[in-house]
């Protein structure tokens, strides 16, 4: 039989979705013997937050869940991926489960399954139950088992429905801005705390996996990394090692430990001290796909305000900025895909990408963001672009489906394709929500091909 009569590979189905997260969304945050977490906790230090903005309420998803997922039915999304909130299901971090908590969950899982939306759940997106911190948190090598006993309940309960399981949410931003470098909580500027809680991620990650396989049949687990290219702003070889030094805690100190078993040589030294004989065998477990969140290449030059020796820097003035002042090159996006293409060797989801728009309720009704619209359109074309060059990408999600408390920054930042008016909580898609719809519409018969219809 010649090749030209071999029936044709079937290719896995493009999974178009969008991305939330607990603490962003869900609000009811004292509510159904939900615990503390360190979010609770930052918010309510003075200083911390844009405008002294908290997650009380944020988009009150706990109790508009149905309607959220009516709009992700309008969108004609594959799959959601939201993330559980720790303290909400074991209120203390450890032993005592919450049943109000995990019913939540059930009851968002059954009604995602029946709108015909595939559920993808992420253990950790950045709400560590307060009572864990209160015991070190991350910096504490015991948080590799906590997190374990916790992923063994997330899978026992819902690994029935759900298949797809996510360990952490971008562990470098977490640990880098909540450890060392201010912003994040819980707010600590330690840097050997950091290089405690970078090797403690890394086991828990390991840790969970091997739960997870052990309680959900036919897994389909990763875990979630933002990696964004690091380029030295200055022409100083002091600025092309700060770019080189972030890009080790950034965009390696992970995802290279968990899987190739080893890490960024510029962390080698420093990360031994906290390592123990056997760990990487721990840490680098069979995954099934590599989870990749992407906005933005970073510019950097040496400081000294911090133990990296590291400072951001503005992009080249001719470089577009996001709302969030990021700056906006597709090209970083394409190369970032190909790059972690050849590096990892695994099919990789685009589980966040987007941008902030200052956006406003026009005198229709209406929101109209068509900048939003160009972002979009500009980096699913860049990804397809990369498709085209051999990346094994198998799926995209925007960040976010609604305006949401974007950390630091409050409410202040708009990354929704829906509006929402806090102050009613009344949701309003905008006009990119109807282009992304358009598009899942059209790269649902050939992904490979489409480009990404015109506003
Ligand atoms: C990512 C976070 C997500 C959101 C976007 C804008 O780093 O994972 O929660 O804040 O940035």
């Amino acid at each position: 039989m010649d090749a030209g009569s071999l029936p044709q590979q079937p290719r896995p189905p493009f999974i178009w979705g969008v991305s939330t997260s607990s603490y962003q969304i869900e609000g009811a945050t004292g509510e159904d013997g939900r615990g503390a977490s360190i979010w609770d906790t930052y918010c309510r230090q003075p200083g911390r937050i844009a405008n002294g903005d908290t997650g009380d309420v944020a988009c009150d998803h706990y109790h508009r869940y149905a309607e959220d997922i009516g709009l992700m039915r309008q969108l004609g999304i594959d799959a959601y991926r939201f993330s559980v909130a720790w303290p909400r299901v074991m209120p203390t971090g450890i032993g005592q489960t919450n049943e109000a908590g995990l019913s939540f969950y059930d009851r968002l899982i059954d009604a995602l399954i029946a709108a015909g939306i595939e559920p993808w759940l992420c253990l950790y997106h950045w709400d560590l139950p307060q009572a864990l911190e209160d015991r070190g948190g991350w910096s504490n090598r015991d948080s590799a088992q906590w997190f374990a006993d916790y992923a063994d309940l997330i899978g026992r309960r819902y690994g029935d429905r759900v298949k797809r399981f996510a360990t952490f949410n971008e562990p470098s931003v977490f640990t880098l801005f909540g450890y060392c470098l201010g912003g994040s909580a819980p707010g600590l500027s330690d840097h050997a705390m950091l290089l405690r809680a970078i090797h403690h991620v890394n086991l828990a990650h390991g840790a969970a996996i091997d739960r997870l396989r052990a309680t959900v049949r036919h897994a389909s687990l990763g875990a979630i990394h933002n990696c964004q290219p690091c380029r030295p702003a200055g022409g100083k070889p002091e600025d092309l090692l700060a770019a080189q030094t972030l890009d080790a805690y950034w965009n390696g100190a992970f995802p290279d430990p968990q899987l190739l078993g080893r890490y960024p040589p510029l962390l080698v030294d420093a990360i031994a001290p906290y390592q123990r004989p056997d760990d990487f065998a721990r840490i680098c477990r069979p995954v099934d796909w590599f989870g990749l969140n992407h906005y933005s290449p970073h510019y950097v030059v040496a400081g000294s305000g911090n133990p990296l020796g590291i400072a951001f820097a503005s992009a080249p003035a001719n470089v577009a900025r996001s709302g969030m002042g990021w700056p906006v090159e597709p090209e970083a996006f394409r190369e970032t895909l190909i790059d972690m293409h050849h590096r990892y060797r695994l099919p990789i989801y685009v589980l966040e990408n987007g941008t902030a728009v200052v956006d406003q309720i026009d005198a229709t009704g209406e929101v109209s963001d068509p900048s939003r619209i160009d972002y979009l359109r500009a980096y699913t074309n860049a990804m397809f672009d990369a498709i085209a060059a051999g990346a094994d990408v198998r799926g995209y999600f925007v960040w976010s489906l609604l305006d949401n408390f974007e950390w630091g920054s409050g409410y202040g930042p708009r990354f929704g394709l829906v509006y929402v008016d806090y102050p009613t909580q009344r949701r309003i898609p905008k006009a990119s929500f109807r282009w992304y719809a358009d598009l899942i519409k059209h790269g649902r018969e050939d992904h490979r091909t489409v480009k990404s219809p015109a506003a």
